[in-house]
């Protein structure tokens, strides 16, 4: 608690254009916080290095992710913005906890596996320990409740599993964090190969359609959506493709998957695809131009980068004193 406020602590990778995945699955939902927690956003970009990154495109993204959090409403004024490497704290814990996190618990980590495939020339310590650091942005803060895709279940209950190992040692140290994991959207799939989450990595540009897309490029990528060939939309297991855009034309709507069903019944995928397209372009468009706005000066970014690791420092500072008082480090 600080005050008499529970803590919400969430993070995103500027490793890649955000998605609609990373907009309906998580940061969407980080501003229904804003008044009733105490909420830390970071753009985390030392998890980013586990995967090769541009140098240059990691700074620009590292602008962008910020800009995008405000763009999808955070106000600077009422959350914690902030970026990881501002507040070295992140990797100082995260060494910590590295030596109280099992080898075998991060070798069954199914986005390790997933990455190691993937990046097959780069397993790097950092891909494989990924999910310590994650724990220790989490837990630094004393966070109570984690809004996340269903992607990043796994690594939450890595790191409940660490801060009550390290608790079970020491003595009460960390609060226990709970997901937030909303069902209505916590898996977007990709448009193309709709049994696969939509990734901001993916180098299909037709999997994903991108927060900041234009409106053309939004319809061109819902029209070419992989769907089948039984024409009826209806949400059901066996039809991913047509029920992933079911999913994200309730979620910009507000609309029921009986009211979709019942409002495209008898006309054929083309109209639907084009309402899911228009309703997707509408619902983003203010957030685009709110980005351009912001993305104009970047002098206001940075102080607000400044800020918000002043007082994210702060707070890490007092979870760090107690950590490092508990092991036995000396003052
Ligand atoms: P990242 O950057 O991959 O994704 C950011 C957020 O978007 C969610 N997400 C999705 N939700 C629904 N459908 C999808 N297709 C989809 N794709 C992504 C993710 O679940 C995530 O919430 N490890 C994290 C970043 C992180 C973090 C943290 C998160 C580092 N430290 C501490 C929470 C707390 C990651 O790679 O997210």
């Amino acid at each position: 608690m600080i005050g008499d406020k529970k803590i919400v602590f969430s993070g995103v990778q500027p490793s890649g254009n955000l998605t609609i995945g990373n907009y309906l699955g998580a940061i969407k939902n980080f501003s229904r916080f804003s008044e009733d927690y105490k909420t830390f956003y970071c753009v985390v970009d030392l998890h980013s290095i586990t995967v090769r990154q541009v140098p240059a495109e990691l700074r620009r993204r590292t602008y962008e992710t910020l800009a995008l959090y405000m763009a999808c409403g955070l106000d600077e004024k009422k959350n914690t913005l902030f970026v990881q490497s501002h507040v070295p704290a992140h990797a100082e814990l995260g060494w910590i906890l590295d030596c109280y996190t099992m080898f075998g618990e991060l070798s069954r980590m199914t986005q390790f596996k997933d990455k190691s495939q993937k990046h097959a020339e780069n397993i790097n310590a950092g891909l494989f320990t990924y999910p310590a650091l994650m724990a220790a942005d989490i837990l630094l803060y004393q966070t109570d409740l984690v809004p996340v895709g269903i992607d990043q279940k796994q690594h939450l209950e890595l790191a409940r599993d660490v801060a009550a190992r390290f608790n079970q040692i020491y003595g009460d140290t960390f609060t226990i964090p709970e997901g937030y994991i909303p069902t209505d959207t916590m898996k977007i799939a990709s448009l193309a190969e709709p049994t696969s989450k939509m990734s901001k990595s993916d180098p299909n540009p037709n999997a994903c359609v991108y927060i900041l897309d234009s409106k053309d490029d939004i319809m061109r990528k819902f029209k070419k959506a992989v769907t089948d060939s039984d024409a009826s939309v209806r949400y059901s297991e066996d039809k991913p493709g047509v029920s992933n855009l079911m999913t994200i034309y309730r979620a910009f709507t507000g609309k029921s998957l009986e009211e979709i069903e019942r409002e495209f019944d008898g006309r054929g995928y083309g109209d639907f695809k084009l309402a899911v397209g228009e309703a997707c372009a509408d619902g983003l468009a203010p957030v685009r131009e709110e980005f351009a706005r912001l993305m104009a000066d970047k002098a206001y970014l940075e102080q607000v980068m400044k800020n918000g690791a002043d007082e994210a420092a702060y707070y890490a500072r007092k979870t760090m004193s107690k950590v490092r008082r508990k092991i036995g480090f000396v003052n």
